[in-house]
């Protein structure tokens, strides 16, 4: 019987890069786009040669930086390329990153008719001055005039990343870009903690102290305050930064958080195939040489080890609200954590950070999805 697989596309263009990212993203010219595009196709074809007789793809992700910059044909090509290849279920999630600024309707016809059916819109925050100053190359009126083309054509399954936390930003901004956000029935919202990453240029200013990172208690306020607002407007808070309207839950992020099997395709896309974890080059010149020689463009395999997938099952689960599925851990890894875990699980719950629930499930309080990364290294590294 064919096993389930995601697939994670990788696009790694942008039109400039924002002050704070580190995704593997650079600015790049039309011809090294279309010579990237012929090596991806030829990964797709080449991947598909092992894994299509095993598997039905379920849900597709073509993330980036920004697919949406690129130029017309692109994401259609891509996706026919993956339907020829692989075995795609027909109603798999079919979802493709954008920033507003890129979108056209000439391109939300494109994807639609290519297959998409879900969009994840990255607006960051509604305040001109602070998307200018994240070097964000759109308006708040561009964010609204790119929903509009999309539910234009009926593509309402709608997703829009923000960031809390940014320098200059104000517990009113957080407030505003939330609320609009709801006025607007976005169905789905992924609201990022912003992390300063090495080698950007936020860390560089935040390091010559020429800008100033709100305190710790103000980031956690703003995040209560989005995780109120959306709680009081009906979404569903299904995972620590990820909010839905019933029906709109994101499968294809699921599937990472539950440890199932992931193919990433492009230059620097990860894979886990149980129990092989796999990551592509992240040199471009190099992904393109592989290519050019048809060789499967890896850097990096490994077999992961219980020790780590028993860590890898507490992370990611105690991010959902579901949480930790205590049963399913003991049949797993032959280990009943009530009981290894015991006198870190009786604090934590004495703290009101944890509960456990009568079926066995250990999940975050309110309180506990601020201090996650507190509950997750107590109960991994003591
Ligand atoms: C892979 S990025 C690409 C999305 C798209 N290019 C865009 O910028 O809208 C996906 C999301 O990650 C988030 N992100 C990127 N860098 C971040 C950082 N340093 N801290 C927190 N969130 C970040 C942003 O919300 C962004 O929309
Ligand atoms: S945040 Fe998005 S647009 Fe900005 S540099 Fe990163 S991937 Fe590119």
């Amino acid at each position: 019987m064919r096993k389930d697989l995601s697939l994670y596309i990788h696009i790694p263009f942008c039109e400039s890069k924002c002050i704070y990212c580190n995704f593997v993203s650079s600015v790049e010219t039309p011809d090294k786009q279309k010579q990237y595009e012929q090596c991806l196709l030829s990964e797709i074809k080449l991947r598909a040669k092992q894994y299509n007789p095993l598997y039905t793809i379920r849900t597709i992700y073509i993330g980036g930086g920004t697919p949406s910059c690129l130029t017309a044909g692109v994401i259609k090509r891509i996706l026919s390329t993956i339907y020829l290849n692989f075995t795609v279920q027909n109603d798999a999630e079919i979802t493709i990153e954008v920033n507003p600024n890129t979108i056209t309707e000439e391109k939300v016809q494109e994807y639609i008719a290519a297959g998409v059916n879900r969009v994840s819109i990255g607006l960051q925050c509604a305040q001109g001055g602070l998307l200018k100053f994240l070097g964000r190359k759109h308006t708040y009126a561009d964010f609204e005039k790119c929903v509009k083309l999309f539910r234009a054509r009926n593509l309402n399954n709608i997703s829009v990343d923000i960031i809390l936390g940014l320098p200059k930003q104000s517990q009113d901004d957080v407030k505003t870009t939330v609320t609009n956000l709801i006025k607007l029935n976005i169905p789905h919202i992924s609201a990022y903690m912003l992390s300063v990453e090495d080698e950007t240029p936020l860390k560089e200013m935040v390091d010559n102290q020429q800008v100033f990172l709100p305190k710790e208690k103000e980031t956690i306020k703003m995040y209560a305050l989005t995780a109120s607002l959306l709680k009081k407007a009906g979404y569903t808070r299904y995972e620590v930064s990820n909010f839905a309207k019933p029906g709109y839950k994101s499968k294809h992020n699921q599937v990472y958080w539950n440890r199932q099997d992931y193919l990433g395709l492009g230059l620097a896309a990860h894979s886990y195939i149980h129990p092989v974890r796999m990551a592509n080059t992240d040199e471009l010149d190099e992904y393109i040489s592989f290519m050019e020689q048809n060789k499967i463009p890896l850097s990096d395999a490994e077999k992961i080890s219980t020790e780590e997938a028993k860590e890898e099952c507490v992370m990611l689960s105690l991010r959902t609200a579901q949480g930790l599925d205590t049963t399913a851990y003991a049949n797993e890894f032959k280990e009943n954590i009530l009981q290894t875990k015991k006198a870190q699980i009786h604090k934590l719950i004495q703290l009101k950070l944890l509960k456990l629930t009568e079926d066995g499930f250990l999940q975050a309080t309110d309180a506990g999805f601020m201090l996650l990364n507190r509950i997750i290294l107590e109960l991994v590294n003591s």
